[in-house]
């Protein structure tokens, strides 16, 4: 007796431990749920988000998922730019559905979801698959992979339910697979169109007249939305440095958008942007971002209309036309323009500038998503987490995986489910031969509209659970086969069986005869039971002891009718989820749902392949028209302009073979500048190490050297461009200093090394010397490198310090 109080004890112990774990949140606490799909590790640290120091952690998806397969993509796909995240995936050659669960969410929050796909040939078929994604049970976008390039997609919706599915679908157009998912939960009033009923399907989301932050995302965007620079060739493109649109709690638009536009270079010429959509039935939803950043005198006007297919968009829902200068730029909160476009399958919106307008029309950003009526119905929460509960117990391997009923098309396989009230619910469950062992649990009561339960043909044991007798509907039960089951039916169910509404089978006919026959065999049960709990309890313990991370789907068998029920059903974070939009039609369209996603060499941050592209020896030679126009020269040796096949003038600083700089700190100049990314330090725009040649090449700053500007001949610089030269260097050095992580010491500032812009705005170059600070680290070189008269003033002070 005392030992199997022991065991009991032991047992509650055990549950307690599994339920905290499933009981706490998922969310980390940034808000995010990130998955590395297929990572053997329990996770990996992704750093492609920059250089703030922060960076999101990615999760193994063992926790989230129970089916699929985890592969590699091919080797000759693993370029040294890709970020690690996408080297693994999952892939799911069984079922026709698969998804993976959000457990602990909130139910009425908001959620962005993104899915990354990329396939590399890691099924050596070379060819890339085509199938579906559901959240939930709701349609969400038709996945078309490709074998080098990243699919990506999203969805803001909200949680109906404290958990969320991500559901891959096979259309037999190949197996599906999943890289990397990740789930964000959003301020309340974010995303204001999307309520219980509609949720919104990225289909781009631009950053305009950024062509040097080629991506903006997290940590600049908190929620780790992906902002693609727009790239025109015929806009203009302009950025200040100030402040403008307040944050806007609708967006939460990260401060780099508002600081940056494209405008048109004239009056004459509207800036359109076109779309094509996949059918008139399709809803879209635009955000127009809108603010002004150039100081406007008063004698100029920027003024346009907004139309959208011809028809006059923002005129006809606020009176127009659209003014920016009636707003005073510090205070002008961001201005989403929201339109919803229906009825065409080609949209072009149009901002004309107005006949008394001076000044082009200026757009910021653009999102474009598609609006989903949220149309499927889930199953009744009750049966899916009874169901789920059943699963887990018996360890059914059935490919069960989704919500159990919805949509009817992948309704669970044994399973049949009956509309009530609109609502699914399982009514025949059919168990037979499904390897069932272990006890009755109580749990099948919970599937109160049961009419039919077969579980015929297992080696299920003891008594039939009182709890039974919820199960009012039921008209057939079939319990032959199971050699060591009590045939004892509960009170509620025999009283049925007697009034005729039952017909039970089992093998034994008469129940009366039974329970004399069966005195020593419960006794011999008994001894079995308290056995096999003991193993179980010692095989538990040791997958307790060997997991760090326990997985929220064990499921302790309960001992035996006479515990209750177990703790387990009632605290079990449900299994499945819910969700939008069920109208199967696929965005196929402007959505520019393609990125490279890279990480650099060495420190590990992450940016779009095109940026911090390698160049050859070769490259280097068109681009400079063999090394024709030679603006300077360094210590490090020459520096050449040069032109990018688009357009971009460039800056291409070679390395002499004389050069005091070695290939360290070549090196160093790389990794710090890769590692940097702020408007007053010069961008890097990618580099060259092919044989002997060593090169660097940046952005062009067509006003040269400060020190060459202060010497100049020519117009001098005013006491106020002075001032914001000053000033403007002052923020590319404290954000080495402060924002950086691990900090980085310049050593070598001077006139020389601050670069100035067509517009005179002032960028800190030449990184070669400069070191990182780790002040955890005890040791800063106390070597006094650079120019002398010129280090930092903190380099000065830890020289002090040491
Ligand atoms: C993959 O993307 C590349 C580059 O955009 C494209 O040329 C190629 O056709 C795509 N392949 C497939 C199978 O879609
Ligand atoms: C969601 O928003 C739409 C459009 O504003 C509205 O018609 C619908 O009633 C809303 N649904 C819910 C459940 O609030
Ligand atoms: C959503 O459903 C309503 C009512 O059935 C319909 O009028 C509307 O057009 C649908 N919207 C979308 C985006 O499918
Ligand atoms: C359950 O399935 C088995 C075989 O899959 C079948 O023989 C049996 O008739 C089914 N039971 C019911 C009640 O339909
Ligand atoms: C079963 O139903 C009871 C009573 O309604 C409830 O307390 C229990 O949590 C349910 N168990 C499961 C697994 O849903």
């Amino acid at each position: 007796m005392s030992s199997r109080k022991m065991l009991h004890g032991c047992l509650v112990l055990l549950v307690g431990l599994v339920i905290s774990t499933g009981v706490d949140s998922q969310l980390d606490p940034l808000g995010f749920i990130n998955i590395d799909c297929g990572l053997s590790n329990p996770s990996i640290i992704d750093n492609s988000g920059g250089d703030s120091g922060e960076s999101l952690q990615f999760l193994s998806d063992e926790q989230f998922i129970d089916t699929g397969v985890n592969k590699q993509i091919s080797n000759q796909y693993d370029q040294p730019k890709l970020s690690d995240l996408y080297l693994t995936l999952r892939s799911f050659p069984s079922g026709s559905r698969n998804c993976y669960t959000f457990r602990s969410l909130t139910e009425g929050f908001k959620y962005l979801v993104k899915g990354v796909f990329l396939y590399g040939n890691y099924d050596n078929l070379n060819s890339p698959p085509i199938f579906d994604i559901y959240l939930g049970i709701n349609y969400w976008d038709t996945v078309k992979s490709n074998t080098t390039i990243s699919y990506y997609t999203e969805i803001i919706a909200i949680a109906t339910t404290d958990y969320m599915q991500v559901c891959l679908v096979n259309t037999g157009q190949g197996t599906p697979f999943i890289s990397t998912l990740q789930l964000k939960q959003l301020g309340t009033s974010m995303y204001p169109n999307v309520n219980s009923s509609l949720s919104l399907v990225h289909v781009a989301r631009y950053n305009l007249g950024a062509s040097s932050y080629p991506l903006i995302r997290f940590p600049d965007d908190r929620h780790d939305r992906w902002w693609l620079n727009y790239n025109s060739r015929t806009l203009t493109e302009d950025s200040t440095n100030s402040a403008v649109g307040s944050s806007d709690t609708e967006f939460d638009t990260p401060p780099y958008i508002f600081q940056t536009a494209a405008m048109t270079s004239s009056t004459k010429e509207p800036l359109t942007i076109s779309w094509t959509g996949n059918s008139p039935s399709t809803l879209y939803l635009i955000l127009l971002h809108i603010v002004e950043i150039q100081n406007i005198p008063s004698t100029d006007l920027r003024e346009f209309d907004i139309t959208c297919n011809q028809d006059t968009w923002y005129t006809s829902v606020n009176p127009g036309p659209f003014n920016l200068q009636i707003d005073d730029k510090t205070t002008l909160p961001a201005k989403w323009l929201p339109l919803a476009a229906t009825g065409d399958t080609s949209y072009t919106i149009s901002l004309q500038a107005t006949a008394s307008s001076t000044l082009p029309p200026l757009l910021n950003a653009i999102q474009l998503y598609e609006i989903r009526n949220v149309t499927g119905v889930p199953t009744d929460s009750g049966d899916v987490t009874a169901i789920n509960v059943i699963k887990s117990n018996y360890k059914v391997n059935k490919g069960w995986s989704g919500d159990p009923c919805a949509p009817t098309k992948f309704t669970w396989t044994s399973l049949q489910c009956t509309l009530y009230s609109n609502i699914p619910r399982i009514t025949h469950l059919n168990l037979s031969s499904a390897g069932l062992t272990g006890s009755l649990i109580s749990t099948f009561g919970n599937l109160t509209a049961l009419v039919s339960l077969d579980l015929s043909g297992n080696d299920l044991s003891g008594a039939l659970p009182t709890y039974l007798d919820q199960l009012v509907a039921l008209t057939y039960l079939d319990i032959t086969g199971n050699k060591r089951i009590s045939t004892m039916l509960p009170p509620g169910l025999q009283k049925k069986q007697q009034d005729g509404t039952l017909t039970f089978k089992s093998e034994l006919g008469d129940p009366t005869q039974q329970t004399k026959k069966r005195k020593i065999p419960v006794v011999l049960i008994a001894v079995i039971g308290v056995v096999v709990l003991l193993l179980l309890t010692v095989a538990i313990i040791l997958v307790l002891c060997l997991r760090k991370q326990p997985d929220n789907q064990i499921n302790i068998p309960k001992p035996n009718e006479n515990t209750g029920s177990s703790p387990l059903t009632n605290n079990y974070a449900g299994n499945y989820a819910y969700s939008p939009a069920a109208n199967i039609s696929h965005v196929e369209n402007a959505g520019q749902n393609y990125a490279n996603i890279s990480k650099p060499n060495g420190s590990g941050e992450g940016i779009l392949n095109f940026e911090n592209r390698q160049f050859t020896y070769s490259d280097l030679e068109r681009i400079t028209n063999s090394f024709q126009n030679n603006i300077g020269t360094g210590g490090y040796g020459s520096v050449y302009v040069g032109v990018l096949e688009n357009g971009t003038q460039v800056a291409v600083k070679m390395r002499s073979h004389s050069s005091s700089q070695g290939v360290k700190e070549f090196l160093a100049e790389v990794q710090n500048l890769t590692r940097v990314h702020h408007k007053n330090l010069v961008t890097l725009l990618g580099y060259s190490m092919d044989g002997d040649c060593m090169a660097l090449v940046y952005e062009y700053m067509q006003e040269g050297t400060l020190q060459d500007k202060l010497r100049d001949n020519g117009k001098p610089l005013t006491w106020k461009e002075r001032l914001q030269i000053v000033y403007e260097s002052a923020q590319g050095l404290e954000y080495l200093h402060k924002a950086c992580s691990p900090p980085l010491i310049h050593r070598d500032v001077k006139t020389n090394n601050i670069l100035l812009s067509a517009n005179l705005e002032a960028k800190i170059d030449d990184f070669g010397l400069s070191r990182a600070f780790n002040s955890a680290s005890s040791h800063v070189s106390t070597a006094v490198v650079g120019t002398p008269g010129y280090l930092d003033p903190e380099l000065r002070h830890f020289s002090y310090l040491f």
